[in-house]
């Protein structure tokens, strides 16, 4: 049985990788020269580097977060790099008219959207739930409603440009992880709206691609301060993590699994051996080293 799981895991994590990622043609970077971008949690992390390719890919950028200063850097940086445009907007994504102020800011600026990258998260900690249900309503409204209100305020644009939708999702959206339930409830809702979406964008016969990025472990700030004390790995390099989402999203994948194989692994694990995959889950984490709060 040790040497099936050994063999038999890796190889089928590997058949699907190759599936989700041989896409029909291949990504050049021109298909991005001059598109107009929104880019949502772009202050840090995988979003700021993604801003930070579409810059070098010459497109006209509107990123936004919270933090001024931050996306003011940003901003500057892209310029640097040969964004066709570049320029932010701050606020809050817990404030329910947020999202429809965004969209309105790239309408005002360019007239159109060609891509929405839906990443920004809001700060939910790492640990047993604590009951807090107030919690959960709040990052649902970040983490999930706030998508759902940019993607219906965006879809006039997107569909008259033909144009791409591309939600950043998790492995925790896909299989449940414990110390992240409110996270993961989050992430789980995007992939039940999205993919419901899909479908019907297909029955309509709407050309606005969705595509669906779940992530293993990245190395962001952030990712590494919350989960590195308790998580056993190494993570994934971001720089590399925002180039395959910008590459899924303009090959308009339907999914995006990366790192490929764990993702994978984890996504058919789930299916053919769940209770294999929970105790395998469970033994990743150094659950000592958890306060509780
Ligand atoms: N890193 C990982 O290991 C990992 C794994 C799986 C999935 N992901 C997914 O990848 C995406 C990016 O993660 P990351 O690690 O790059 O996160 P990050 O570095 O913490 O960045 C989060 C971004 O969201 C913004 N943000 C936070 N609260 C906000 C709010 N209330 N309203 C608007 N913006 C807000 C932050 O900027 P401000 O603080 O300035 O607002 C920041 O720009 C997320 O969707 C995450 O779920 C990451």
């Amino acid at each position: 049985m040790g040497l099936f799981l050994k063999i038999f895991i890796p190889l089928l994590g590997g058949l699907l990788a190759f599936y989700f990622y041989s896409a029909p043609q291949s990504f050049n970077e021109e298909m991005l020269r001059g598109k107009r971008v929104i880019v949502t949690g772009a202050s840090s992390g995988i979003g700021e580097q993604m801003a930070y390719h579409l810059a070098r890919m010459e497109t006209h950028l509107l990123l936004t977060a919270r933090t001024e200063a931050k996306l003011q850097k940003v901003v500057e940086r892209c310029l640097e790099l040969g964004a066709a445009s570049a320029r932010y907007i701050s606020g809050s994504m817990e404030n329910p008219s947020f999202p429809e102020v965004v969209v309105k800011e790239a309408e005002t600026s360019w007239g159109g959207l060609d891509m929405l990258i839906l990443n920004h998260i809001g700060y939910s900690g790492f640990n047993f739930f604590n009951g807090n249900v107030g919690q959960v309503r709040k990052l649902m409204e970040t983490n999930f409603i706030s998508y759902v209100a940019m993607t219906t305020s965006a879809l006039p644009m997107l569909k008259e440009s033909d144009g791409s939708i591309v939600v950043v999702s998790s492995m925790a959206g896909k299989a449940g992880s414990p110390f992240a339930a409110s996270y993961s409830a989050t992430k789980f809702a995007l992939d039940g709206f999205f993919s419901s979406l899909r479908h019907e964008f297909i029955v309509d016969k709407v050309n606005v691609s969705i595509t669906l990025c779940i992530l293993g472990y990245i190395n962001t700030e952030s990712a590494v301060r919350a989960v590195s004390h308790v998580i056993q790995g190494t993570p994934a390099p971001k720089e590399e993590c925002a180039l395959e989402i910008i590459k899924a999203g303009a090959l308009r994948q339907r999914e995006l699994h990366y790192p490929p194989w764990v993702v994978s692994a984890v996504v058919l694990l789930r299916d053919i051996a769940p209770e294999f995959l929970d105790s395998m889950t469970r033994s990743w984490y150094n659950v000592e080293n958890l306060r509780r709060t």
